[in-house]
């Protein structure tokens, strides 16, 4: 069984569906530990409520990256992490964290990566007028949403949409696409070829 540390800053949606679907009889893995860096998070909540040990590890007032991560290293490694899945933190990490979890780093960002990488994905499609959006599941690197791409979906986007119309059909792809991607991430499933990663099993 596999242990998972979620790093939240928001509303924890991703880290919901993430619960739901891996916190259950007979999963590869479990979400065993819920960090947030936002007091207002929900996610802290939702880590709560789901009995799973969960913790407000402030990155203000601590301006040093490298300490901050020193910190959040030492957390997981206590929790005995086997990888960590991003969902919604805001924050980039430098090697000092990715270097303690090489190619354990999973994120979910609400764009079809390469296109659109950083904050407010959703804006910034409707903004170059794409005409289909999506979510990408990735692993993470030292650049800004640059990691190797593991997963994707599509979703259109409507002649009427706003960021928030966008940003919720973008979600409800999120929901099912991460779950799916950290189910085979667990398993052992994940494969390169030269310098492009696949999951093993892992189909639109
Ligand atoms: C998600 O849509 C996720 O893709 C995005 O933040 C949202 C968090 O929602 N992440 C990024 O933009 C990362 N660059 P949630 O807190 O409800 O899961």
């Amino acid at each position: 069984m596999k242990r998972i540390a979620v790093l939240a800053s928001g509303n924890g949606s991703n880290l919901q569906a993430l619960i739901d679907n891996l916190n259950v009889p007979d999963s590869p893995a479990e979400i065993s530990l819920v960090v947030a860096n936002i007091a207002s998070a929900h996610a802290l909540v939702r880590g709560r409520k789901a009995g799973i040990p969960t913790f407000f590890v402030p990155h203000e007032g601590r301006e040093d990256r490298q300490n901050y991560e020193t910190l959040l290293v030492q957390l997981l490694q206590e929790y005995e992490t086997d990888f960590v899945c991003l969902a919604g933190f805001m924050r980039v990490l430098t090697y000092r964290f990715l270097n303690a979890f090489p190619y354990r780093v999973l994120n979910v960002h609400p764009a079809l990566l390469p296109s659109f990488p950083g904050t407010h994905a959703p804006s910034q499609a409707l903004r170059a007028g794409v005409k289909l959006s999506g979510c990408t599941i990735h692993l993470v690197d030292e650049g800004v949403d640059t990691g190797p791409i593991l997963a994707q979906a599509a979703v259109p986007v409507l002649e009427n949409d706003n960021a928030d119309t966008l940003s919720a059909r973008i979600q409800t792809v999120e929901h099912r696409l991460y779950p799916q991607a950290v189910r085979l991430f667990a398993e052992g499933r994940l494969r390169n070829k030269d310098k492009l990663f696949f999951l093993d099993g892992w189909s639109p």
